[in-house]
């Protein structure tokens, strides 16, 4: 049986990867996907999930679009995926319909509703959408059986991992609603998804699927690793579709518990994630961190999906 899951993004390239892979899963049913403000405008993310989905013929997959703003802060944008969120994408046709009239937020609390059983909610943007959900349908959060979410950063080791990650860093405020909700959170953040970078093996792989889809996929990823290589000098990281992969094969991951706090107030380090492993400050785990992947079985998935 496929597992049902709702899904919420921001695409961005790799978010449209995650997308691709979400609806080609024989192992995922994608009851809908939801919308929010990140690696570009909503109005743009919004389209961006359409034409990825009308091109991969998931054109009855419901939108929602959701936030265009954080919840308490000023909007910012990500950087990576250029002014449309999903640039170099020449072949995607125009977004074949609008969005649900539904805000995001109304229909994932539908969906949360009516399922029978718990869901899976996957999250690869800025959790503004889960954030609203948690102050404005709190009822329906024990209907919520995990959310995977692509954000935060813990460890640190690496000289190419910054004290925040952007989707924790746009809107840290709705991170901070739902670990404080206590919503059974499992965090894919930077520590394990820059150890999934496309770099010539995978290119390699990549050339090698002769379709429009590989040719779609060859072009988001060539711009998409501009900015990493530019400035970190690596490839492409799949942050999202490492996240959506765990709702696949979640041993793809190790993970461990944590109380996880979320900086509000730093000048320099606000959306800075902290985890307490020890309970040092006497609080319970809210979260599980991702601390390890493995890549090869995660790629070997990824272009199977693909192919
Ligand atoms: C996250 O931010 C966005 O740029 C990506 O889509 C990903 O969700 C990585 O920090
Ligand atoms: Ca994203």
């Amino acid at each position: 049986m496929p597992t049902p899951i709702l899904y919420d993004c921001d695409p961005g390239h790799d978010d449209a990867i995650a997308l691709v892979m979400a609806h080609r899963s024989p192992d995922i049913e994608l009851l809908g996907v939801t919308t929010t403000c990140g690696n570009a405008e909503l109005e743009k993310t919004t389209d961006n999930a359409i034409r990825v989905l009308d091109f991969v013929g998931a054109s009855d997959v419901p939108v929602a679009a959701g936030c265009a703003r954080p919840l308490a802060r000023p909007l910012v944008l990500g950087t990576a995926d250029g002014p449309s969120g999903l640039e170099g994408s020449p072949y995607l046709p125009k977004p074949s319909r609008g969005p649900l009239k539904q805000h995001a937020v109304d229909f994932l609390a539908e969906k949360l509703a009516a399922s029978p059983d718990p869901l899976l909610v996957v999250a690869t943007g800025p959790l503004c959408n889960i954030g609203l959900l948690v102050l404005k349908h709190p009822h329906v959060l024990p209907k919520v059986k995990e959310l995977i979410w692509m954000g935060g950063v813990f460890y640190r080791k690496s000289e190419i991992i910054t004290p925040t990650e952007f989707n924790a860093f746009c809107d840290p405020e709705a991170l901070k609603l739902v670990l404080d909700a206590r919503v059974p959170i499992t965090m894919i953040g930077l520590d394990v998804t820059m150890q999934v970078l496309i770099e010539a093996p995978q290119y390699k792989e990549l050339a090698a699927i002769d379709t429009p889809l590989g040719r779609v996929a060859m072009d988001w990823l060539k711009f998409y690793e501009k900015l990493h290589r530019n400035s970190m000098g690596v490839g492409g990281a799949m942050h999202d579709p490492l996240a959506l992969a765990l709702a696949i094969d979640p041993t793809l991951v190790r993970t461990r518990p944590a109380h996880i706090g979320v900086d509000l107030s730093g000048s320099y380090t606000f959306g800075a994630t902290v985890a307490d492993f020890w309970h040092d400050r006497g609080e319970e785990d809210n979260a599980r961190i991702a601390y390890d992947v493995d890549a090869d079985r995660f790629f070997k998935l990824m272009f199977d999906l693909l192919r």
